[in-house]
């Protein structure tokens, strides 16, 4: 297992949040969370990149290193990125500017390097590759997003943390998204799906899992689980 979860309790002060879960990540694979609204999907993600407050108790191994003993700001610098939930561009940046600031950590890339990333995510994205020296925020709300995207692989990510990225758009940037996403996760890069919309995230992914509560309800083959009455019926709405 690239990324390995082991018993991961997390919450805020007083408040347990997670209550104990365990989850892996192949590398080469996609794997989704799903679970509705306030499950603790977006505190799990920021366990593994430690993007923000609260704690955690438990193990999480990625490569086998033990993430939980890092310091904060090492985690990108270990090959992993985090697209947050909502999307956090620099609005007053071009988007070349916002695709730059991605690469923060790569110390040792020099400029022919990083010339060469964001040629990777023009290819991907090219609606971002029309606009580089556009203002980020002046951007529509799918090419916001691809931006985001795009900036988290400035770093040359092994694994990608997405929280909601198709939370909002359209279903046809929808996907477009999930098709990058699949063409980012053949090039060798795992991903860690985090999304409400559960069909969508289903659709994407090979495994998945279910949190619900702070504990995880089912996992299994993405397929299996779009096929599953109680998925079905609780996410689903079919
Ligand atoms: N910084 C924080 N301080 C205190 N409580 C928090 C904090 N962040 C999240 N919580 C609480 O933790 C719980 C889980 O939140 P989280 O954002 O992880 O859920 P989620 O599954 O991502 O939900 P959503 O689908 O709405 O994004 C919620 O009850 C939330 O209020
Ligand atoms: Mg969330």
């Amino acid at each position: 297992m690239m990324l390995e979860i082991r018993d991961l309790r997390a919450g805020y002060g007083p408040v347990e949040i997670l209550h104990g879960i365990s989850l892996g990540v192949n590398s080469h694979e996609i794997v989704s969370l799903i679970g509705p609204n306030t499950a603790g999907k977006s505190t799990l993600l920021r366990g593994i990149s430690r993007l923000g407050e609260g704690w955690y108790r438990g193990d999480i191994l990625f490569e086998g290193r033990s993430l939980l003993a890092e310091a904060a700001h090492r985690i990108a610098g270990l090959g992993i990125a985090h697209v947050l939930e909502g999307r956090h561009i620099f609005p007053r940046l071009t988007v070349a500017e916002n695709l730059r600031m991605g690469a923060w950590s790569r110390r040792r890339a020099d400029a022919a390097q990083i010339d060469e990333s964001i040629e990777r995510v023009v290819s991907l994205f090219p609606r971002v590759g029309e606009r580089m020296s556009q203002a980020a925020g002046t951007l529509s709300g799918g090419e916001q997003q691809m931006v985001a995207i795009g900036r988290a692989l400035m770093l040359r990510p092994r694994l990608l943390l997405l929280d909601e990225p198709s939370h909002g758009l359209a279903p046809k940037v929808v996907e477009e998204v999930h098709a990058a996403l699949e063409a980012i996760n053949r090039e060798g890069v795992a991903i860690l799906l985090v999304e409400q919309n559960a069909q969508l995230a289903l659709s994407v992914s090979s495994r998945a899992y279910v949190l619900s509560g702070g504990e995880i309800a089912k996992e299994g083959a993405s397929d299996a689980l779009l096929h599953d009455d109680e998925v079905r019926s609780a996410y689903l709405g079919i």
